[in-house]
C-alpha cells in the first residue's frame, strides 16, 4: 500500500490561533511526543519570527531523531539565513519556503507581476538549495490561484530544486470536487518523484474533506494539526484524518505511519499546554465521541458493540475510565499506573501529584483513570508559573452580598487581597484582579464533571481577554470555586508568560 506522509503543523500554523503560543521549551515537549505518534515530518517554527521560535526549531532539531524536522521561510534571504540557522543540529532538516501565488495577493499584498513572483521563487530556492537538498515550496492561497499560472510556478520551483510542493487553501475556499481536480491537474502534470502535498485551513468546515480528496487525487503529503487548532478556524485536523484512512482502509488504499494509540495522549497535551480545550462533539478526541446517550444505541452497544460504534476507543489509546487506585495505595502503585498513562515524572513531580491524589482520595471515595490524568496535567507544564493559589475564603448565601479573601504566591510572595461580587466566582476573581493589577475580561467560562456521581472532580475551563489578547486556562478540584480560581490563575500565567515572547508581525510573503 502506498504512504502517506503525515506533516504536522500544530507547533507553527496551530500555533498561530489566537491565545496559543507556545514556549520553545513547550514545543519541544510537544515535538517529542509527535515524534512518539510516529508523524514524519515536524513544522517547529517559524524561525525569523521570534528569537524563541528559533529556539525552538533549534531544541526540537538536537532532540528529534527520527522525524524530519522543519522550519518556516519567506522567499526573503533573512529568513532563509535564520531558519537554515535553527535547523543546523537538526538529523533530518527541511526548509519550507513560501510565497503568495493568487492574482488578489499578487495585486494588493504583494504589487508584484506573474513574472516577478517566478523570479523570486527561483531565486530564493536556488539560494536555499546552496545549503540544504530538502526543500518544501508552497505557493501561498494556492485554491485561488489560476491553475496554469501555479503549474509553471510549482515548474519553476523544481527546476531550481524543490522536492515537495504544497498546495495550500490558506483561506478555507476549496470545495472538495474542485480542489480534487486541481491536484489531479497538477500530479498529471509534475515529474512523478516530486511529492505533492495538501495544507487545508477550515473556514467553511471542509479542511479534512478536501485533504481527503486530495489524497484521493494523487497527493502523498497532508499538513494537518493536532485538535485541528490554527490561524481562524484552524488546519485540517490529523486525528481525523489519519483515522477516515484507517478506519476506511478499504476506500482509501493506503497508510501512514501514525501510532493510533499516542493520539488522545497527544490531544491533551497539546490542549494542556496551548490551553485550548477540545470542544466535546469534536471526532476522534471530544469528550462525547464514544459516549452513547440514546436508550436505543446503548441497547445495541450492549449486544454487540460495532453496531453503533465504527471504532474502538482503545485505538486511539483512550483509557477505560477504570477505577484504578484507592486511598491507601501508596507512591509505587501510582508512578506505575502513571506510567501506563504515558506518563513519566521524575521523583519530585511524582511526590507532588501523589500529595495531590492523597487529598484527592480524602475526598472522592473511587479514584479514576481520567481523575489521575486530570492531575497529572496540572504537573506538565515545564513554564513555571507566575502566580499560585495559596489560600481562598469565600462568603456566600441567599441573603449575603458574596464576598472573597484570597492569598496568592508570587517569587515565594504571599500577598492577600479580599473583594465583593455578584457570585462567589465574580469576587474570587475580583479579588484576585487586586492583587495582578490586571484587568482581564471573562470571555469563556465552562464547568464540566470529570467522573460521575456527587463527589467528582470539576474541571473549569476559561478564557480571558488580557490587554486584547486572548489566553486560556484550565483548574481542576472537587471544589468547583477552588477549580474557577486556579483556571483563571492559569490563564493569567499563561498571558504572563507569553508576553515576554514578541513575536514580529510577519508582512508581506
Ligand atoms: O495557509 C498557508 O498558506 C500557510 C503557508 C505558509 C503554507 O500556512
Ligand atoms: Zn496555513
Amino acid at each position: 500500500m502506498e504512504k502517506i506522509l503525515i506533516f504536522d503543523t500544530t507547533l507553527r500554523d496551530g500555533e498561530q490561533s489566537p491565545g496559543a503560543s507556545l514556549t520553545s521549551d513547550e514545543k519541544l515537549k510537544i515535538a517529542l511526543q509527535l515524534e512518539k505518534l510516529g508523524v514524519d515530518i515536524i513544522e517547529g517554527g517559524f524561525p525569523i519570527s521570534s528569537p524563541d521560535d528559533a529556539k525552538a526549531v533549534k531544541k526540537i532539531g538536537e532532540n528529534v531523531k527520527n522525524s524530519v524536522v522543519c522550519a518556516l521561510a519567506r522567499c526573503q534571504n533573512e529568513d532563509i539565513n535564520e531558519a537554515l540557522k535553527s535547523l543546523e543540529k537538526a538529523k533530518k532538516p527541511r526548509l519550507h519556503l513560501f510565497l503568495a501565488t493568487s492574482e488578489i495577493h499578487r495585486k494588493y499584498k504583494l504589487k508584484k507581476a506573474k513574472e516577478e513572483i517566478i523570479k523570486i521563487a527561483k531565486e530564493k530556492v536556488r539560494y536555499a538549495k546552496k545549503f540544504i537538498d530538502d526543500i518544501e515550496f508552497s505557493p501561498e492561497d494556492a485554491s485561488r490561484t489560476e491553475p496554469d499560472f501555479l503549474l509553471e510556478v510549482c515548474q519553476a520551483v523544481i527546476e531550481e530544486g524543490a522536492k515537495t510542493i504544497n498546495i495550500p487553501d490558506t483561506v478555507g475556499y476549496a470545495i472538495p470536487e474542485e480542489f480534487g481536480k486541481l491536484i489531479k491537474f497538477l500530479r498529471e502534470n509534475l515529474p512523478s518523484d516530486i511529492i505533492i502535498s495538501v495544507h487545508c485551513h477550515n473556514d467553511l468546515g471542509l479542511a479534512v474533506s478536501n485533504s481527503l480528496v486530495a489524497i484521493l487525487n494523487g497527493a502523498r503529503q497532508v499538513e494537518c494539526t493536532i485538535n485541528g487548532i490554527g490561524e481562524r478556524a484552524g488546519n485540517a485536523s490529523l486525528e481525523e484524518i489519519v483515522m477516515n484512512l484507517v478506519i476506511r482502509k478499504n476506500y482509501y488504499k493506503v497508510e501512514t505511519n501514525i501510532k493510533t494509540e499516542e493520539i488522545y495522549k497527544t490531544s491533551r497535551l497539546v490542549s494542556t499546554l496551548t490551553g485550548i480545550p477540545v470542544q466535546p462533539n469534536k471526532a476522534i478526541v471530544g469528550a462525547n465521541a464514544f459516549r452513547h446517550e440514546a436508550g436505543i444505541h446503548q441497547d445495541g452497544i450492549l449486544k454487540y458493540r460495532l453496531t453503533y460504534e465504527i471504532m474502538d476507543p482503545k485505538m486511539i489509546g483512550i483509557p477505560k475510565s477504570e477505577l484504578v487506585l484507592g486511598k491507601h495505595s501508596g507512591r509505587h502503585a501510582l508512578k506505575e499506573r502513571l506510567k501506563l498513562l504515558g506518563f513519566e515524572f521524575d521523583g519530585e513531580k511524582v511526590e507532588k501529584i501523589f500529595e495531590k491524589f492523597k487529598k484527592l482520595a480524602e475526598k472522592k471515595k473511587e479514584i479514576h483513570d481520567v481523575d489521575l490524568i486530570a492531575i497529572a496535567e496540572e504537573e506538565i507544564k515545564p513554564v513555571k508559573p507566575v502566580y499560585s493559589l495559596e489560600y481562598f475564603h469565600i462568603i456566600s448565601g441567599s441573603s449575603t452580598i458574596p464576598s472573597a479573601t484570597v492569598r496568592l504566591k508570587k517569587e515565594g510572595k504571599i500577598i492577600e487581597d479580599a473583594s465583593n461580587g455578584d457570585g462567589p466566582v465574580d469576587a474570587l476573581y475580583k479579588a484576585i484582579d487586586r492583587i495582578t493589577k490586571l484587568s482581564p475580561v471573562l470571555k469563556e467560562y465552562k464547568i464540566t464533571a470529570i467522573t460521575g456521581g456527587k463527589d467528582a472532580q470539576g474541571e473549569v475551563n476559561v478564557c480571558l481577554e488580557i490587554n486584547g489578547e486572548r489566553v486560556y486556562g484550565k483548574g481542576v478540584s472537587t471544589d468547583i470555586i477552588e477549580a474557577s480560581g486556579k483556571a483563571y490563575i492559569n490563564a493569567i500565567n499563561f498571558y504572563l508568560v507569553r508576553k515576554n515572547l514578541e513575536k514580529k508581525i510577519i508582512k508581506g510573503a
